[in-house]
């Protein structure tokens, strides 16, 4: 949003001259607020977007109307208003709108993320959901995550070795590095060893899809930059199946766990027109676009809020200590003994949901939320971030309490807690990003002493930009060895 700038003062003044041209709202559509014609409610939406969005909802209601550009949107903030979108109204929802983003980097809308609901969305979701998301892959890939973060943990330690001083570490790049190459181990079975951040960062919508008239002016070269980033990312997926190609027959001599690349080849040669190369791409260009950020992220925040609680952190390391010792990294299979951990990963979910706005959904047909009207072809925005937050739906609302899950363990229950979205476009990689996340926080809290840099609190605001919660300034943190573990960091 960050596009606004000077362009915006020159609409505004162009188009406040036909005032009179406003449209009154029908009877039962949601509330909206006062609008500007041709922009609508754009102006209102002064960054970080969730934050904008969340003051208007307490303005003007759970249910709102707006307008950006030409385009019609509703803003849901309240869990009865989201549960009726995924559930009554699950599939009328389950379209993406079409964007700039969704036509290039979505392979013209034909990738899991952007593709409108329908046989080809299904097929795809299946074909992930085999080879990727089931609990069946999701075990399989266990031993990728482990290599990753043994090699990460390895080189922490490296780092810091002699003396028992603390070290400082950008966590914001370190997961972001460690993340890239965990989903390229369990894609192709190596590190990830492009440019550090080819897929990111996420694109949805941008302004170039509520004023289609600034397409033609080429503005802010907004297409011809995606059209750059999709060239890049279509030439490494390919030169990733290509070596695949090469390597599978080896590979299969030498009985080498299979990669999913490899996984999706072999299945290509049986059944040509359903695997096609666009869509094996589109199942691994996901974990590179929906996977890595997202996952991150979260990390990054959950780290931000121990380091601002050392006695979260004191209570976590001693689950760790007491359900995994010293002998050994967590694994896998610890994950469901580590209920402490788990309960820090949901309130960071809770608090710091890495798509605060979810992924903007698009109706197919008229509906109602709330008993509103929504007519078709609106655009959906769950405001996740603003229920997570909401006072009268969780006590303590703002309080970073992982005790809170043991209390009310209904609390995942409902539509309070929709990190991951509902219904049929959920993230189908919410599983996959849960044992990756616990299996890197618990690593880190069994192996290392954590501190602020400084004596201040880290510094838990947001940065402005639209679809991803990123921090407004990346994460750094001070780090020693425990001296519990450095006779088994030295073997790693
Ligand atoms: C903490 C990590 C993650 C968070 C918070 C997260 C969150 C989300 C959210 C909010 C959505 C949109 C749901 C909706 O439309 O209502 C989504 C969709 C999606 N996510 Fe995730 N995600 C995470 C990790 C992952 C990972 C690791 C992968 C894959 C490896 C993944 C793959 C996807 C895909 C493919 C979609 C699109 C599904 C569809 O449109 O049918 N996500 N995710
Ligand atoms: C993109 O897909 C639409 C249908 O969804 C189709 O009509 C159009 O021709 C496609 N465009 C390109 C460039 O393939
Ligand atoms: C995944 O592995 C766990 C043990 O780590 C096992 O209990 C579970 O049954 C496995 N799930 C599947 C679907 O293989
Ligand atoms: C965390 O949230 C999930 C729902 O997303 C829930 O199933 C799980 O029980 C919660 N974990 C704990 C420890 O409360
Ligand atoms: C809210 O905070 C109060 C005071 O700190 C505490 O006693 C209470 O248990 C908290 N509630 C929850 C649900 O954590």
């Amino acid at each position: 949003m960050e596009i606004f700038g000077w362009s915006l003062c020159t609409i505004i003044f162009i188009v406040s001259i036909s005032w009179l041209l406003i449209k009154p709202r029908k009877n039962n559509s949601p509330p909206t607020p006062f609008a500007l014609p041709i922009l609508g409610h754009l102006h209102l939406l002064q960054p970080p977007p969730h934050r904008a969005l969340q003051a208007l909802s307490q303005k003007h209601g759970a249910v709102v109307h707006l307008r950006f550009g030409s385009r019609a949107i509703v803003v849901v903030s309240s869990p009865s208003a989201a549960e009726q979108c995924f559930t009554t109204n699950d599939i009328i929802f389950a379209n993406r709108p079409k964007s700039l983003a969704g036509k290039h980097l979505g392979y013209n809308h034909s990738t899991l993320g952007f593709s409108p609901y329908g046989n080809h969305w299904r097929n795809l979701r299946r074909i992930a959901a085999a080879h990727v998301f089931s609990a069946a892959s999701v075990n399989r890939s266990a031993a990728a995550r482990a290599e990753e973060i043994r090699f990460q943990a390895k080189k922490l330690a490296a780092a810091g070795h002699g003396g028992g001083e603390f070290r400082k570490v950008n966590l914001n790049a370190l997961f972001l590095d460690l993340v890239y190459s965990a989903m390229m181990r369990i894609v192709a079975g190596k590190r990830w060893s492009e440019p550090a951040d080819m897929f990111g960062p996420p694109t949805v919508m941008s302004l170039c899809d509520y004023f289609p008239v600034l397409r033609w002016v080429g503005f802010q070269g907004t297409e011809k930059k995606l059209v750059k980033m999709k060239k890049q990312r279509d030439y490494f997926l390919q030169g990733l199946i290509d070596e695949s190609r090469k390597t599978i027959e080896m590979n299969k001599k030498k009985k080498k766990k299979k990669t999913i690349i490899e996984a999706l080849l072999l299945l290509q040669e049986a059944e040509p027109e359903t695997y096609t190369d666009e869509v094996v791409k589109g199942v691994i260009m996901v974990m590179f676009t929906a996977g890595t950020h997202s996952t991150s992220l979260t990390m990054e925040w959950a780290m931000a809020a121990l380091l601002n609680r050392p006695d979260i952190l004191e209570k976590a390391k001693n689950e760790i200590q007491m359900q995994v010792g010293c002998s050994r990294l967590v694994e896998d299979s610890d994950l469901s003994r580590l209920l402490y951990l788990h309960c820090i990963i949901n309130e960071t979910l809770r608090l710091f949901p890495a798509g605060p706005l979810l992924v903007p959904h698009f109706s197919s047909q008229h509906c109602t939320i709330s008993g509103y009207e929504v007519p078709k072809d609106t655009t959906l925005i769950v405001n996740a971030w603003a229920i997570h937050r909401d006072s009268k739906v969780w006590e303590n609302a703002t309080e970073f309490e992982p005790e809170r899950w043991f209390k009310e363990s209904e609390a995942a229950t409902g539509f309070k807690f929709v990190p991951f979205g509902m219904g049929r476009r959920a993230c189908p990689g919410s599983g996959l990003a849960i044992r990756l996340m616990s299996l890197v926080l618990g690593t880190l809290i069994q192996c290392f002493e954590w501190r602020r840099v400084g004596r201040a609190l880290v510094n838990m605001e947001e940065g402005s930009s639209g679809l991803s919660l990123q921090r407004l300034q990346p994460l750094e943190a001070m780090y020693r060895p425990r001296q519990s573990m450095a006779t088994l960091l030295s073997q790693l």
